[in-house]
């Protein structure tokens, strides 16, 4: 939550310094990197606050690895299906195990990673 509202403000910031100012290269490059998700920025809050309870080092609740470090996620987005499991309608299937289902824009903002290349900061 903590991080959508900065996300907002920091979006807030910039669009008004360009209502303000003329249309220079700097502000577009600027727009560019606000809208980008990273690990850093958006990601680790959303795995700390939904994921690490089971999937802490070492897991528990039989969770088969640890969700706490950038290399750890983006391993279980490359090869453990990571953006199907948040994704998925299928309760069974589903992470957070046991549900309930992520809001559809966390949800979004993890697609949104991947799109975006996976970036670290
Ligand atoms: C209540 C405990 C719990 C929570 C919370 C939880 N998981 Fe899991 N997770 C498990 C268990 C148990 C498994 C192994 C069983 C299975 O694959 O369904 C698992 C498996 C996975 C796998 C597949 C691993 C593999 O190698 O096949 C991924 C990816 C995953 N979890 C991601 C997440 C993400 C991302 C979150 C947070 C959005 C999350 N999990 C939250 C318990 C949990």
């Amino acid at each position: 939550m903590k991080t959508y509202f900065l996300k907002f403000l920091i979006l807030c910031i910039v669009l008004a310094n360009i209502s303000c100012e003329n249309d220079s290269e700097d502000d577009l490059v600027e727009v560019i990197s606000v809208e980008l998700v990273t690990y850093e920025n958006t990601i680790k809050t959303i795995i700390d606050d939904n994921c690490v309870f089971c999937h802490n080092d070492p897991p528990i609740n039989f969770a088969p690895m640890p969700l706490l470090t950038y290399d750890q996620v983006k391993e279980a987005v490359d090869n453990r299906g990571l953006l199907n499991r948040v994704s998925s309608e299928d309760i069974s299937f589903l992470m957070p195990s046991g549900g309930p289902r992520l809001p559809q824009s966390t949800i979004d903002l993890i697609l949104q990673w991947n799109t975006d290349g996976l970036l670290e900061q």
